[in-house]
């Protein structure tokens, strides 16, 4: 079968797209990644992505039209995808599409009188199977939730198919707009798979670049900004000691977090030491290679044996980041995952591919050992194209 994943994740920079055929039942499910491109939101809407997803008011109205909006953008994305592989849609059996989120509260909270989670992925996928004509499936954290999970993460799935080894250990590690990991024991069944969110990867990086520039620079582009900034050790301590690292998994984070808020609390805690803009572009782009290195060290490390640690999302692009990594893990060897076959740009693309795949085929794919769910759930919603 030939699937479309799609993906945007909370740095809100754009689409993802991954082309993949797609065969077999699991465990023995072969995914076979035949190319992968990217679309850029255009600057006015994603401004409008950011301010919804910094919990800003939005009317009804708006969201529903913000939803139908991004529901055609995917859609293009998908045709653009087909132009440049030059393949017809109608060669294309299935499109998954994770969605933009713009809210996620993967634990209970106290909400009228009742504990509720709940999590909101827009783009709407009528339009996407509407304007391709292809079937696809979107909105694959709900059924999760509703099992009790945090609904995320969703890709320890793919990760556990891709990347599970007889005789290595091995952690999956995605530095997107927050940074999460897939622990892969070796010779894991799956029961033994965990994962969570770590913190920030990009998200405070992104946050403090655009802030300074007045949004000219959208993010530190190979670290040439952070290289560029001191130290501040006791600045990285007071990050460092943030309690979200110490909370045990499973959890999750996002912008809700990790948002302006964030950046706001950055800016205070850098005037004491008269922090300059690169110099806390360097503290933010620490924290978040020390935030996993800390996961690592308290909940992964004490449990099981790490040869391999495999890094995708674009803060994989980031030397500053892999450099600390390696630094702070000696023995762990550092692996961007094209060195294993999968570009670091489409890696959560293909994995939503694969998670439409075990939907269409009416197979569950989350992990509940990773989301802390209560069993399997079949993920997401089928939008049937149009009849021919
Ligand atoms: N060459 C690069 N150098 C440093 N950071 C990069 C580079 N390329 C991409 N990034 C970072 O990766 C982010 C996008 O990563 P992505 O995996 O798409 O995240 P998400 O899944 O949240 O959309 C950018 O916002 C940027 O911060
Ligand atoms: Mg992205």
């Amino acid at each position: 079968m030939l699937v479309l994943g799609l993906m945007s994740g909370t740095s809100a920079d754009g689409i993802d797209v991954a082309l993949a055929r797609i065969s077999g039942t699991p465990p023995n499910l072969n995914a076979k990644l035949l190319g992968h491109t990217s679309v850029k939101f255009p600057p006015a809407l994603r401004k409008e992505i950011l301010r919804v997803a910094e919990q800003h008011p939005i009317t009804a109205g708006a969201l529903s039209q913000l939803n139908f909006r991004l529901g055609e953008l995917f859609a293009g994305a998908a045709l653009a995808a087909c132009r440049k592989f030059r393949i017809a849609p109608k060669k294309i059996a299935l499109i998954g599409s994770h969605g933009q989120t713009i809210f996620h509260q993967g634990r209970p909270v106290p909400y009228f009188a009742g504990p509720t989670a709940s999590t909101l992925q827009i783009g709407e996928a009528s339009i996407i199977s509407a304007r391709t004509g292809i079937t696809t499936i979107g909105d694959f954290r709900p059924a999760d939730i509703a099992l009790g999970g945090q609904g995320a993460p969703l890709v320890p799935y793919a990760d556990y198919l891709l990347y599970r080894h007889p005789k290595l250990g091995r952690v999956s590690l995605n530095l997107g707009g927050i940074a999460n990991i897939t622990v892969l024991p070796a010779a894991a069944k799956a029961e033994q798979v965990f994962a969570f969110d770590t913190g920030p990867a990009n998200m405070l990086i992104d946050a403090l670049v655009s802030h300074f520039t007045s949004g000219r620079q959208r993010f530190d582009k190979n670290a040439r900004l952070a290289s560029q900034g001191r130290s501040i050790p006791a600045l990285l301590d007071n990050l460092l000691s943030d309690p979200y690292l110490k909370l045990a998994p499973p959890k999750s984070t996002g912008r809700e977090y990790f948002g302006h808020g964030y950046l706001k609390k950055l800016l205070e805690l850098g005037r004491p030491h008269r922090a300059e803009p690169n110099d806390l572009i360097r503290a933010a782009t620490i924290f978040t290679a020390l935030s996993v290195v800390d996961a690592l060290n308290r909940f992964v490390l004490p449990k099981t044996k790490i040869h391999q640690l495999i890094v995708s999302g674009g803060g994989a692009h980031n030397p500053l980041i892999l450099a600390q990594l390696s630094a702070a893990l000696p023995g762990v060897e550092i692996l961007p995952s094209s060195r294993l076959g999968v570009p670091e740009d489409a890696k959560e693309a293909l994995a939503f591919a694969l998670l439409a795949y075990e939907t269409f085929h009416q197979r569950p794919a989350n992990v509940p050992s990773a989301t802390g769910a209560r069993g399997p759930a079949i993920l997401g919603k089928i939008s049937y194209a149009p009849p021919r």
